[in-house]
């Protein structure tokens, strides 16, 4: 099956994280730190360390070890700090982002 990451074709086979098809690219990386914006790679593979986030399917941070491939996925490595994106609802406002670092909540740069 083919999805894009950052706009190019890239193959996987079915069953294939998205985080796996990450570390096969060259350079190997899915996002950038928001601070010093070095580049960080997949690593624990089980959910636990959140150095696979990336943008899927138009959803940033997405863990990607946690994501099987689909055909015609669209992925996005992250490049430094998140944009800040509000959910409305009715009453409510509500940020999926710590508004001090950026990052998903309980995440550290
Ligand atoms: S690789 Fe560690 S959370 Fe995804």
């Amino acid at each position: 099956m083919t999805l894009t990451i950052d706009g190019q074709p890239v193959s996987a086979e079915p069953g294939d994280s998205v985080a796996a098809v990450l570390l096969r690219l060259d350079p190997p990386f899915s996002r950038t730190t928001p601070v010093s914006g070095s580049p960080r790679t997949p690593y624990c593979m089980m959910g636990v360390c959140f150095e696979c986030l990336a943008s899927v399917d138009g959803v940033a941070s997405t863990q990607t070890c946690l994501v099987q491939v689909r055909e015609g996925m669209r992925v996005e490595r992250q490049h430094g700090r998140r944009v800040l994106t509000m959910v409305m609802s009715q009453d409510t406002a509500v940020s999926d982002v710590d508004s001090l670092n950026g990052m998903p909540r309980g995440v550290s740069p």
